[in-house]
């Protein structure tokens, strides 16, 4: 029989190295592999109990479009500001992904902020550690200066802030294999509003330990386009995809759940161009896109999912981050898909995550991909795409 957490006998200084500093000889670590301590039981209770979901069994109205401008194109082009206070900068692939150290979040100032939404805005997420002080309030403070923020119709909430979402797991949570093929988990946020959201600002309050699990995963749909070959792109460009919130509806309703707001079913373009970088992103995602519109369901049925196996599968749009606490990550939901993974039961997820509506998305027929551009601005050779050449793989 396999062992389980009931059987294994763990030791409590297994938890790391001792350094018995000049009186004993070193400890090595002892080490389990597989199992790691579930902290649980604290005499003084959770410190984030008040943050934990509730669903307010409440009726909002329909949303309606709201005025926005992307601060982003406030930002200055070399992040000036932001950049000033910074130890440390680094890419995390050459196609997403940003972390950042030495600047804290809580004090930034407007002009911080501008160059964060445009660094965002090309980056697809930034990652900030160590961000002790940054509380709910400013989340959603710097949400809001990014502009209004989105409430959502059926997930959890904290209880009083109807505008922050609380993402919480702990050994009594059902299996998400139970519940979801894997694939189906990525998405962007609420790609089914009118004003699908722009910036998402996701706080890590308490996680599974180091190697315990539970990271997240974006994909760059920027270079979800560039993968596409020339003629696939120009038939996408002339279409346009129906989002919904019908399934989380009727999922909140069967599971005895309120549904804030009445589901929406929302027409948008499948390639949308950024206001802010002007590059093309393919605007698909399999949590939310039911049908193209203007095909045979077969054809939609067979582009969708050749689409979706791109975002899931391509290992070069892919950013696997694993969190530790006090970590905060912001992306931009309008060019990246995203996912949690799981298998870090019994331990503790906790998240906080604010987001802020962004603009009707928009195709802009002279717009550029990110490839394309950066290929122009470099003087680098555009990719040969022809699958019939000969070629070779990589380990
Ligand atoms: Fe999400």
């Amino acid at each position: 029989m396999a062992p389980s957490i009931v059987d294994l006998q763990i030791p409590q200084e297994a938890k790391g190295i001792h350094s018995n500093e000049g009186t004993a000889p070193r400890q090595a670590p002892r080490f389990t592999p597989g199992y790691t301590v579930v902290e649980e039981g604290k005499a003084t209770g959770y410190e984030y109990e008040h943050l934990k979901p509730c669903f307010p069994d409440v009726t909002w109205p329909p949303l309606e479009e709201v005025p926005y401008s992307d601060k982003g194109l406030l930002g200055d082009p070399e992040y000036k500001d932001l950049l000033a206070e910074a130890t440390d900068v680094f890419d995390y692939t050459p196609k997403i992904g940003t972390e950042i150290h030495g600047v804290n979040l809580k004090t930034l100032t407007n002009a911080q902020k501008n160059d964060l939404a445009r660094l965002i805005s090309y980056r697809g997420v930034v990652f900030f550690r160590g961000q002790k002080d940054f509380q709910v309030e400013d989340q959603l403070e710097l949400g809001r200066y990014w502009g209004t923020l989105h409430k959502h119709a059926t997930t959890s909430v904290v209880k009083g802030l109807d505008e922050v979402h609380s993402v919480y797991y702990d050994k009594n949570t059902l299996d998400q294999r139970a519940l979801f093929a894997p694939a189906h988990l990525w998405h962007a946020d609420a790609t089914y509003e009118i004003q699908p959201p722009s910036y998402t600002l996701l706080i890590i309050l308490r996680g599974p330990p180091r190697g315990a699990g539970g990271d997240t995963i974006w994909s760059s749909q920027y270079a979800a386009y560039d993968v596409l070959s020339t003629p696939m792109q120009t038939y996408l460009e002339s279409l346009t995809a129906l989002h919904t919130s019908e399934e989380q509806a009727a999922d909140s309703r069967a599971a005895g759940r309120p549904a804030r707001r009445e589901a929406v079913t929302t027409e948008h373009p499948m390639v949308r161009t950024h206001p802010v970088t002007g590059w093309k992103s393919l605007f698909v995602n399999p949590g939310f896109v039911k049908q193209i519109v203007g095909v045979p369901k077969m054809e939609s049925d067979a582009i969708l999912k050749y689409l979706y196996d791109i975002i899931v599968t391509t290992q070069e749009l892919h950013l696997r981050f694993s969190w530790e606490e006090h970590t905060v990550a912001i992306w931009d939901n309008r060019i990246c898909t995203h996912t949690g993974t799981f298998g870090f039961a019994p331990q503790v997820r906790h998240l906080l995550r604010v987001t802020t509506q962004g603009e009707r998305p928009v195709f802009d027929p002279n717009s550029k991909s990110q490839e394309e551009d950066l290929n122009e601005k470099t003087g680098r050779a555009p990719v040969d795409k022809n699958g019939a050449r000969r070629s070779n793989y990589n380990d």
